[in-house]
């Protein structure tokens, strides 16, 4: 009884921790997705708040954004994204990078 309250006392501290992480490293993980796609979708999406897709067919994620929405794409992007377009390769992301991804598409929201 002593070890389990200890223990339930462990993962509050570690949730507080947790919560402090993730909210310093808001700016960061809008960074780290904005690099994610670069790194896999620019060559095609214009990823950015002004700009034409490289792939004129392959939409701007400005569009996509006003569209679908962030967390509609959220879910896209953990479960596997695919468009049944050939032209685009399936892509499924880690829950953390979907993270860094969705933190940066709302940054193209503000600018609207
Ligand atoms: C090789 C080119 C290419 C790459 C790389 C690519 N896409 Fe696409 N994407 C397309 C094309 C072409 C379409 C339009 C598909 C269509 O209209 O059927 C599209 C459509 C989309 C759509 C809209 C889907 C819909 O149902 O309207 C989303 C969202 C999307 N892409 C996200 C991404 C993301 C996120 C990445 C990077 C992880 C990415 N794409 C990388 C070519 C690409």
């Amino acid at each position: 009884m002593r070890n389990h309250l200890l223990g339930a006392s462990s993962f509050a501290v570690l949730c507080v921790a947790m919560v402090l992480a993730s909210g310093s490293a808001f700016a960061d993980s809008a960074v780290d997705g904005e690099k994610l796609l670069q790194d896999n979708c620019s060559r095609c999406h214009a990823i950015g708040k002004t700009g034409e897709s490289p792939l004129p067919i392959a939409p701007r994620f400005r569009d996509v954004m006003r569209i679908y929405g962030a967390e509609s794409l959220e879910e896209a992007l953990g479960e596997g994204l695919v468009t049944g377009h050939a032209d685009m390769p399936e892509f499924v992301f880690p829950p953390d990078q979907v993270g860094a991804i969705v933190a940066y598409l709302h940054t193209l929201e503000v600018a609207e």
